[in-house]
C-alpha cells in the first residue's frame, strides 16, 4: 500500500470506528429481542412504504460473488451496479474486505433507499483459524469449547466484513454414508440441541449488533440426514413423530437461542420438498416457534423444485417457495418473477412484503443501516486479515484444545512390557511414521474448510513429529506406503522395511477431505484404496502399530482392528493437527473424546444408531456368539450374517487412566406426570460419584440415559438426557448432578401431544451408551 493509501485508509477507519462507537440508534440487545423491537419494526414499516416492488423482490435476490468481485473497484463490477440499483439483498462468497466495502458503499450511498447488503459465506468451522470438522468438535461434549470456536470464526469473518454464516449444520446423521455427517454433531438430539445453542451463541455473540457478531444461519430445514440409503440430496420419509422427536429438536434449540436464520433444504420431506414445504415452514417454523427471522434456500434449490417435478417453471418454483416460506432465493434468480407474479395478481404483494419485513428485521438488529461497512478489515500490521495475516496466538491454541477434546481413542491394547502401547513408552527409541496422511496439511483443514484458512498454516503430524523427537532424542523415519486411493503396493516394501528398524509404528491413515461433505456419500465404509493392505502388512512385522484415523465419518474397521495396537480417531483436526496428536501420543495429555456417531461392523447395518425402538423380538437375550441357521435364535430382529451392535457405541472413548462409576442415587422415586406438565413439581435429581482410579489425570464425559417404558407409543432403548465434562486428578472422585424435568422426560405421544406420561423410567449414568449403573423411578399419573 503506498503512503497516501495507507493514510486514507486509516482515516477511513477511524471513521468507521468512530460510526460503529457512536453512530447506532439501537439500544444493546440480543438477538431473540431484537427481532421482536418495537423500534425495528418502525424502520421496517417506513421502508416497506416507500419500496417499489422491484426493490422488495430485489431484498429477496441473493447472488454468489465467487471469484468475480474483488477489490476497491467491485462496485462497477455487475454485482455493485445491482447493488446500486436495489436488485440484490445478499451476496455471499465474498472475503475482499475492500471489495465489500466497495460493493456496500454501492448499496448504501447509490441505491434509492440506501439498504444495505448482507454478506455471508460458510463459516462452517473457522473462518481463518481452521478448527476440527464439526464432526470432531461434537466429539468433545463440550459446548463451551464450541461456543468459544464459533467466537474466533465470528471475530475473524465479521474482521473481513462477513457479517452472516450459513451455519451450524444441525442435521442429525445416523447413517455414516452420507458424507455431510461430516458437517454436523451426529446422532443425537440432545447433544446436537447442547451444541447448536453453542454455536448460535458463539457466532451472533452477546449482542447481535456488535460489530463482531455475525448472524447464525441454522442449516439444513430439515430431515436432510435422514436421505435414503445415505445418498446426498436423496428422499427422505419418515413420521411425524421422528421428525418432531428427532429431527426438528436442536433445530428448534437454535430458534429459542435466538438464531436470527435458518436455510432450507435440498430434499424433499415426506413428498414436499424441504423448500416449499408448508408444514415446516411456516406452521412448525413460523406458527409454533414463533420465529421472526428469515429462511434463506439452499444453493439453486428453488430452481430444482422443477427437477423434484413440483413445478413447471422458474415463476412457479418461486411462487411455491415464497408462500411455503422462503424469503430468500439463493443464486438461482427465479424470485425475480415475483414482480410479474404480484403485477398478475397470482401472488398477494402482502406475501412479498413480510418475506422482506423478515430480511430487513435481521439487517437493522445486525446494527448494518448504521454501520454498514467493515472498520476492521485489515490487522494492526496493515496485512489483510482474511489472508496471510498471522493467526493469533490465542485462537491457535483455541484451535488445538479444541483438536485435543475431539480425539476418541478407541483400542490400547497391552504392549509387550504388559501396559497401553500409548501413550508412548520411554524406552521407545525409534518411530516409524508411515500412511498417506501423515503430511497432507489440506486434509487436515477437511471439507468445507474456511474460505481463508490455508494449508501452510497445518502443522501436519508428521511436521510435530519430527520436532517432538528431535526434542526426545528419538529416531524418526518415515514412509507414505500408499496414496490414500492407491492401488499400488510399490511403497509398501519401504514402509515394512522401516517398521521393521522401529520399536513402535504410527500409521496415518484414513480419508482425504473430499471423501467426505456434500456430495461425499459413500457406499463402501472400508479405508479407501489399498490401506487395509498396507496396515496387514506393516502389522505382520509385529511390531506395535498404532493407528491415527482421519476420516469425515465412521469407518468398517472390523477387518483392520486386529492389525492395530492402539486406533486414535482423529477425524480432520485442523491447523494443529500436528501439535495436537503429538501432545496426546507421548501422554501430555490424555484423551477425552467421546463418539458421537456409532461405527458399524458392516455397510448394511446403516443406518445405526443408538437411541432405536426395542422391536418385539430384540436380539438382546438371543444367543449372538454363532451364526443362527433356521430353528434356534433365528426368529430375533438381527441379522444371519452380523451382530446388531456397531464396532464402537455412542458415546464411547477411552482414556489413559480409568474411571470408576457408582450407582446412580435419585432424589426422589416418584414424580407426578400432570404436575409436569403443568409445570409444577420439583424434577428429579439424579447423581454418580465418578472416580479416577488411574495413576494420570484425566477428563471424562459422564453420560446419563433414560428408558421409558409402559408409554403410550413405543420409546428408545436408551435416550442421552445429561452430559458432563469432568477433570479428576488420579484418586479423584467427584460427584456428577444431572436433573430430569419436563424437558427431559416428555416425547411425542399417542396423540401427537409433547407431553411427559406415566412410565417407569430406568436411568443410568455411565461412560457411554452401551455402559453404565443403572436405577429406576416411577411417573406416576
Ligand atoms: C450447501 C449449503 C451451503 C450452500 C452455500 C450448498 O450447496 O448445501 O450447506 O451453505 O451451498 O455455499
Amino acid at each position: 500500500m503506498s503512503q497516501r493509501n495507507s493514510t486514507i485508509y486509516w482515516v477511513l477507519i477511524v471513521l468507521l470506528v468512530w460510526q460503529g462507537l457512536g453512530g447506532t440508534n439501537l439500544p444493546a440487545q440480543n438477538a431473540a429481542s431484537a427481532l421482536s423491537d418495537p423500534r425495528i419494526e418502525e424502520r421496517v414499516d417506513a421502508l416497506l412504504k416507500q419500496m417499489t416492488l422491484e426493490e422488495k423482490v430485489g431484498q429477496l435476490i441473493q447472488r454468489t460473488a465467487f471469484g468475480g468481485v474483488t477489490g476497491p473497484q467491485a462496485a462497477s463490477s455487475p454485482m455493485g451496479e445491482a447493488a446500486a440499483k436495489g436488485e440484490v439483498g445478499s451476496l455471499f462468497n465474498l472475503i475482499d474486505p475492500a471489495a465489500i466495502n466497495s460493493v456496500q458503499k454501492a448499496a448504501v450511498e447509490n441505491s434509492r433507499l440506501h439498504i444495505p447488503v448482507i454478506f455471508g459465506l460458510d463459516v462452517i468451522h473457522g473462518f481463518r483459524t481452521g478448527f476440527p470438522v464439526p464432526l470432531a468438535m461434537s466429539a468433545t461434549w463440550d459446548p463451551a469449547l464450541v461456543e468459544g470456536a464459533s467466537r474466533v470464526a465470528a471475530e475473524e469473518a465479521s474482521a473481513a466484513g462477513v457479517r452472516w454464516t450459513f451455519s451450524p449444520m444441525v442435521d442429525i446423521a445416523r447413517d455414516a454414508r452420507w458424507g455431510r455427517i461430516v458437517e454436523g454433531a451426529g446422532e443425537d438430539p440432545f447433544l446436537g440441541s447442547a451444541l447448536a445453542r453453542a454455536y448460535v451463541h458463539g457466532y451472533q455473540g452477546e449482542r447481535l449488533s456488535d460489530s463482531d457478531s455475525i448472524a447464525a444461519c441454522v442449516k439444513h430445514y430439515v430431515g436432510y440426514g435422514a436421505a435414503e440409503g445415505g445418498r446426498d440430496y436423496n428422499t427422505v420419509d419418515m413420521s411425524e413423530r421422528t421428525l418432531r422427536q428427532v429431527y426438528l429438536p436442536p433445530f428448534h434449540a437454535a430458534v429459542d437461542a435466538g438464531a436470527v436464520t435458518l436455510m432450507s433444504a435440498f430434499n424433499p420431506l415426506n413428498g414436499v420438498p424441504t423448500t416449499a414445504n408448508h408444514f415446516t415452514l411456516t406452521e412448525i417454523l413460523r406458527d409454533e416457534w414463533k420465529f421472526r427471522g428469515f429462511v434463506v434456500s439452499d444453493y439453486t434449490a428453488v430452481h430444482e423444485l422443477i427437477q423434484h417435478g413440483i413445478a413447471r417453471d422458474a415463476a412457479t418454483a418461486a411462487r411455491r417457495a415464497l408462500l411455503a416460506g422462503v424469503d430468500m432465493d439463493m443464486v438461482d434468480g427465479d424470485y425475480q418473477s415475483l414482480v410479474q407474479q404480484v403485477r398478475s395478481g397470482l401472488v398477494r404483494e402482502a406475501a412479498v412484503d413480510e418475506a422482506v419485513r423478515r430480511i430487513l428485521r435481521v439487517k437493522l438488529a445486525l446494527g448494518l443501516f448504521d454501520r454498514p461497512y467493515v472498520a476492521a478489515g485489515f490487522s494492526p500490521a496493515g496485512a489483510p486479515i482474511y489472508r496471510g495475516a498471522t493467526i493469533k496466538p490465542e485462537y491457535l491454541e483455541t484451535a488445538r484444545k479444541a483438536a485435543e477434546e475431539s480425539l476418541v481413542l478407541l483400542k490400547n491394547d497391552a504392549g509387550a512390557g504388559g501396559s497401553p502401547v500409548l501413550p508412548i513408552h520411554a524406552d521407545v527409541k525409534t518411530i516409524a511414521l508411515i500412511g498417506p496422511l501423515a503430511e497432507s496439511a489440506p486434509d487436515m483443514l477437511g471439507p468445507w474448510a474456511g474460505a481463508a484458512t490455508s494449508p501452510k498454516d497445518v502443522v501436519t503430524l508428521r511436521a510435530a513429529l519430527t520436532e517432538r523427537t528431535g526434542q526426545n532424542g528419538i529416531k524418526l523415519l518415515y514412509a507414505s506406503g500408499t496414496d490414500i486411493w492407491g492401488t499400488s503396493d510399490a511403497g509398501f516394501a519401504e514402509a515394512v522395511s522401516a517398521a521393521r528398524q522401529a520399536d513402535l509404528v504410527v500409521m496415518a491413515l484414513g480419508e482425504d477431505a473430499v471423501s467426505s461433505g456434500e456430495a461425499g456419500s459413500r457406499a463402501h465404509l472400508g479405508l479407501p484404496g489399498n490401506q487395509e493392505q498396507l496396515l496387514e502388512a506393516v502389522s505382520a512385522t509385529g511390531k506395535p502399530v498404532v493407528v491415527v484415523l482421519f476420516s469425515g465419518r465412521p469407518l468398517t474397521l472390523v477387518a483392520g482392528v486386529p492389525h492395530m495396537a492402539a486406533l486414535l480417531e482423529a477425524w480432520f483436526p485442523g491447523v494443529q493437527a500436528g501439535p495436537a496428536l503429538v501432545r496426546t501420543l507421548f501422554g501430555d495429555v490424555s484423551p477425552s473424546g467421546k463418539l458421537t456417531v456409532t461405527f458399524p461392523r458392516a455397510v448394511g447395518q446403516e443406518p445405526l444408531y443408538y437411541n432405536a425402538l426395542n422391536t418385539g423380538r430384540p436380539a438382546e437375550g438371543a444367543d449372538l456368539s454363532h451364526r443362527p441357521g433356521f430353528g434356534e435364535d433365528r426368529w430375533h430382529s438381527r441379522y444371519i450374517d452380523e451382530y446388531n451392535a456397531g464396532l464402537f457405541p455412542f458415546g464411547y472413548g477411552l482414556s489413559y487412566t480409568k474411571f470408576t462409576y457408582s450407582a446412580p442415587e435419585l432424589s426422589i422415586k416418584k414424580l407426578s406426570a400432570r404436575a409436569l406438565n403443568e409445570g409444577r413439581g420439583s424434577p428429579l435429581r439424579v447423581s454418580a460419584e465418578v472416580k479416577n482410579t488411574g495413576s494420570r489425570a484425566g477428563e471424562e464425559i459422564v453420560q446419563l440415559y433414560i428408558r421409558e417404558q409402559g408409554t403410550s407409543v413405543a420409546r428408545p432403548v436408551r435416550e442421552l438426557k445429561g452430559f458432563q465434562r469432568t477433570s479428576l486428578q488420579p484418586g479423584e472422585t467427584k460427584r456428577a448432578e444431572f436433573s430430569l424435568g419436563r424437558n427431559e422426560l416428555k416425547f411425542w405421544n399417542v396423540d401427537m401431544k409433547d407431553i411427559v406420561e406415566p412410565a417407569r423410567v430406568t436411568v443410568c449414568v455411565g461412560a457411554s451408551s452401551a455402559e453404565g449403573a443403572c436405577a429406576e423411578f416411577e411417573i406416576t399419573d
